[in-house]
């Protein structure tokens, strides 16, 4: 599953500039033994051998980029990555955006950023300006998993590494990226699972559960969906009556479980949304119609955002599995490793907590998003 990746820099301008060709010399020196490196400690956590770009002597070269042969790594310069977001439908995604352009600022990785606002057309011209300007590493938040390989393979023939962050893609060639950073989406809707089937022990059925899904065919609402059916299928009398896509926003979120209390009112004993906006959104909705959130209606959500741990606090929402967005220390991390030809595991997963309320008061102040 190993790829090859050739990087390429005009060098003879550089040392132009410079006026220093003995200079040069000595940086050629340094960087073909800079060049040698092989797989080190990584500081994220480690797995199998995967994705290592490869330095490759008299490769075809790509106009503006570095080849081993000229003999300048991409460590003596700063590194271009290109990111494209693909929205900012939460306060998970804005502080995810903000955590990604804070760690390339800290760096000193310069990012061309481009938020497709939930268009993965807009990606996919995202990522080809990406591949004009010869950026040296990709990274992409994929909007949902389908209709992603032409585009990889664009960017595999262009020489540029694809890291994946916090959604997958759906591919049959994994060579295609080198590693996928984000958590484990049907974990976490098995730890949902888990905390209704523990919260209702006691509670006679039948149980009517409601479900706010994310974005269809995104990896989170896929996985979560999946790991809350898994988990809770152990009670027969529990039932998921009502379901829909809210698309992870408040809006959509109140809107839907309106409706939901209109088809169910009263008889629905939990929603499960698949995030903390939506779950924000349909608190507002329970209120006016003249429920209790997190007392007539137990309510799970996913994220953890400062917001969501208030509403913890003041009992209305039950228990929030987290979902961290603070994902770009470890992304620019990535990014250096693969650049000074480091081995990356094929998956970095983020460790993730559950919080409930008896346990968000002394957690609310620690909330970083
Ligand atoms: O992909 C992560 C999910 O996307 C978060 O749970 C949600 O809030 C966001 O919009």
């Amino acid at each position: 599953m190993e790829r090859s990746v050739v990087y390429v820099i005009p060098i003879r301008s550089i040392l132009y500039k410079l006026g220093l060709p003995f200079f040069g010399l000595l940086l050629m020196l340094f960087l073909v033994t800079g060049c040698e490196q092989g797989e080190a400690g990584t500081g994220v956590q480690t797995g199998g051998q995967v994705g290592t770009p490869q330095m490759e002597k008299a490769a075809p070269a790509v106009d503006g980029r570095f080849t081993a042969d000229e003999g300048e790594s991409p460590e003596s310069r700063r590194i271009v990555l290109g990111f494209s977001q693909l929205g900012s439908e939460s306060d998970w995604r804005r502080a995810n955006s903000l955590s990604i352009q804070e760690a390339a600022a800290e760096a000193d990785i310069e990012l061309l950023f481009e938020n497709a606002e939930q268009s993965q057309e807009k990606q996919f011209e995202a990522i080809r300006s990406f591949i004009r300007h010869k950026v040296d590493v990709i990274a992409i938040a994929p909007v949902v998993q389908s209709g992603w390989e032409p585009i990889l393979l664009e960017i595999q023939q262009a020489g540029i590494p694809v890291l994946i962050m916090d959604r997958m893609v759906e591919i049959g060639d994994p060579s295609l990226y080198v590693t996928f950073i984000g958590s484990d989406f049907e974990e976490e809707g098995r730890k949902a699972g888990k905390y209704v089937l523990d919260k209702l022990r006691n509670v006679p059925g039948p149980v009517a559960v409601a479900e706010l899904r994310g974005t269809e065919g995104s990896t989170p609402s896929i996985g979560r969906g999946l790991g809350f059916r898994e988990e809770v299928k152990a009670r027969e009398d529990l039932h998921i009556v009502l379901s829909e896509q809210a698309n992870f926003t408040y809006e959509e979120g109140k809107a839907a479980m309106k409706s939901f209390l209109e088809q169910k009112g009263r008889e629905i004993r939990v929603l499960f949304a698949h995030n903390d906006d939506m779950a924000l959104g349909a608190i507002e909705a329970i209120e006016n119609f003249g429920l209790r959130p997190g007392k007539d209606i137990y309510i799970v959500s996913v994220d953890g955002t400062r917001k969501a741990f208030e509403k913890m606090v003041e009992g209305k929402i039950n228990s929030v599995v987290e979902c961290n967005p603070l994902l770009g220390p470890i992304l620019m991390q990535a990014v250096k490793e693969l650049m000074a030809g480091r081995t990356l595991p094929k998956r970095i997963v983020t460790p993730e907590s559950v919080y409930t309320e008896v346990t968000a008061e002394r957690e609310v102040a620690n909330r970083k998003y």
